[in-house]
């Protein structure tokens, strides 16, 4: 083992391109180049997204390695997000890593991105095993049983949309650009919760579904503005503020139950929706009615960051877990 691990991370799954540098899992830099490019779109554009990597990675290394002060003589290990994602966009990150790997003789360590947001909450703090983790993203829904740093279990996930996918999809059915989600959250704080109210999808054991409510809140708006024409901009705060309550409600349901069968005090949530004002907030009430330990990453951390790759490849490092060069990336995974 060599007196001091240098990783250098590399995020490319979407539409952020990051990079960061962990010593000895430590962060010491983390840069992110958020795509603008897909804002008029309103989605992510797969074809513009692996351009945007193409372009961002070399300058988004070069500032993680300045800012982190280290150069490359000193960097122990790269490691970089394998799956899942989009295939264009992961292909930038794993052939960028190959590379720099076998460039300067380095080992090689592959990522799952949603391990990743999970292993997020030990940038900064330090969980408590077993941990639940709510990762809720713009493309997963899971809560995740930890036992230990790269010992997890998904118990329950989403049969359909993600979380974020219903705050995207709300947001752009009030004109909003993407990713709407922020910008649901802001409104929201603002609104009457208890004003409209939306059905919440029973489903099995800890899993979620998240179309119904888009279709309800689809055809509730419809109908609204048959009979006023100016209903979205009159409650535009009211409609953000109950549907964003009918979401947390979903997630907070099934992370109670989940934490009240298997007995756990450490509960967390992660991911890119985890960085909403509202789950924040119940999420610290619901542990202080409970007597849980809650653990919320720093902003920084819970949407797309290459700082929570490094962090994983740290704890893969040190258990010897290495990817040959012809691993290649995928946009759908099996949770290893
Ligand atoms: O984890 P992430 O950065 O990327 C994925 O892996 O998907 O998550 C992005 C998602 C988007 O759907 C975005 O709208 C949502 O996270 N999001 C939010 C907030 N900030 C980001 N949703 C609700 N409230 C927020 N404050
Ligand atoms: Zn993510």
């Amino acid at each position: 083992m060599p007196e001091q691990i240098n990783i250098l991370a590399i995020e490319s799954s979407c539409d952020e391109t990051s990079a960061a540098v962990v010593q000895d899992g430590r962060v010491l830099s983390n840069h992110i180049a958020t795509q603008k490019v897909h804002e008029r779109f309103g989605g992510v554009v797969p074809e513009m997204a692996s351009r945007a990597h193409m372009q961002n990675i070399i300058p988004v290394v070069d500032a993680a390695m300045k800012d982190a002060g280290v150069n490359k003589q000193d960097i122990t290990a790269v490691a970089f997000t394998q799956s899942p994602g989009l295939i264009g966009s992961l292909l930038v990150g794993a052939c960028f890593a190959k590379a720099y790997a076998q460039a300067l003789n380095l080992p090689l360590i592959a990522v799952h991105h949603m391990q990743a947001h999970v292993l997020a909450h030990f940038i900064e703090d330090k969980p408590e095993f077993p941990f639940l983790c709510l990762t809720v993203s713009g493309g997963h829904t899971q809560i995740v049983l930890c036992r230990g740093y790269l010992d997890m279990e998904v118990i329950g996930e989403t049969i359909d949309d993600a979380a974020g996918e219903a705050f995207d999809k709300l947001a752009k059915m009030l004109g909003m650009p993407y990713p709407g989600g922020p910008l649901v959250d802001k409104y929201a704080a603002e609104g009457n919760a208890e004003l409209f109210k939306f059905p919440m999808a029973e489903m099995q054991g800890y899993n979620f579904s998240f179309s119904g409510i888009k279709t309800s809140v689809l055809y509730f708006l419809r109908d609204q503005k048959k009979n006023d024409p100016d209903f979205v901009d009159k409650h535009i705060k009211d409609i953000c503020a109950s549907v964003q309550h009918t979401i947390i409600k979903m997630l907070m349901a099934k992370l109670k139950k989940a934490a009240r069968d298997l007995g756990i005090k450490h509960v967390g949530i992660a991911g890119g929706v985890s960085a909403n004002s509202g789950l924040r907030k119940t999420l610290k009430e619901t542990g202080e009615q409970l007597g849980w330990k809650v653990y919320i990453p720093k902003f920084e951390y819970c949407t797309d960051n290459a700082a929570m790759i490094g962090i994983t490849g740290y704890h893969k490092y040190l258990k010897g877990i290495f990817s040959d060069l012809e691993v290649s990336p995928s946009a759908r995974a099996t949770w290893q």
